[in-house]
């Protein structure tokens, strides 16, 4: 199933505390944001990628994408404020109204079945997304008080890539920007359409890399990989 990719670049890496955006960070010599495009780069159902980036990393991202052979980027938009803008700017350049993706540039253990699920799915359904089940014991607390335990059977942690049909985001976005609503990703915002989001169960190992000590968890990742 054919796609495109929206890879938002944009943010900051606060909590990674690195002092710059953490995707310029190496896990065994790469930088992040490359192991990911590396995955995009190496399917043939991809047809683009479009990376929502901040100005100022411009010339470090554009040295990377030349000296690691990353052919499929077609464009680097400038991203926004929030999450959520970074990725209606790179909405906005993507044409054909067929299925595109939006993965975290922070989750470079993303692999290709997984993808081509995702890509099956959503030809049914026009909007799914990666999700596990959680495991932890969920309550809701309220001034260091438990006020419920939420039913765990029903909690699924949702990662990326989400993926919808290119006109049904498009919708969804406009709709936010004019209720001026951020969600916290970007099925959130086709469910407030309304339109229904599927599941598709992925696993694990496609942490995003948030705080530091994911770094030690993304070294054993490949680690593992390498060993399999
Ligand atoms: N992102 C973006 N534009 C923003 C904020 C985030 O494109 N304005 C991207 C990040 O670069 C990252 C993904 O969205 O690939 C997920 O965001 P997150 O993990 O929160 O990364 P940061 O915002 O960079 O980190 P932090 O919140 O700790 O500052
Ligand atoms: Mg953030």
């Amino acid at each position: 199933m054919a796609y495109q990719v929206i890879i938002p670049a944009a943010g900051q890496g606060k909590r990674m505390g690195a002092g710059k955006n953490k995707l310029f960070l190496e896990i065994n010599n790469i930088p992040v944001f490359i192991l990911t495009l590396s995955v995009f780069e190496k399917d043939e159902q991809c047809h683009g990628i479009f990376l929502a980036i901040h100005p100022d990393d411009r010339r470090q991202f554009e040295f990377l994408i030349q000296k690691y052979h990353i052919t499929k980027v077609r464009a680097l938009v400038e991203g926004g404020k929030e999450r959520q803008d970074s990725v209606y700017a790179a909405l906005k350049q993507v044409k054909d109204d067929g299925i595109v993706l939006v993965h975290d540039a922070a989750r470079p253990f993303i692999d290709l079945p997984l993808i081509h699920k995702l890509t099956k799915v959503t030809e049914m359904t026009d909007a799914a997304v990666i999700a596990v089940p959680v495991k932890d014991t969920i309550k809701k607390v309220l001034n260091n008080r438990v006020i419920e335990t939420i039913e765990r059977s029903s909690l699924w942690a949702i990662q990326t890539p989400q993926a919808f049909r290119l006109s049904l985001l498009l919708r969804a976005h406009l709709k936010a920007e004019q209720e001026g609503m951020i969600g916290t990703d970007d099925a959130s915002l086709v469910e407030h359409l309304p339109h229904p989001v599927a599941i598709v169960e992925g696993n694990y190992d496609n942490i995003k890399l948030t705080t530091p000590e994911d770094l030690f968890f993304a070294e054993a990742i490949l680690k593992k990989r390498q060993n399999e």
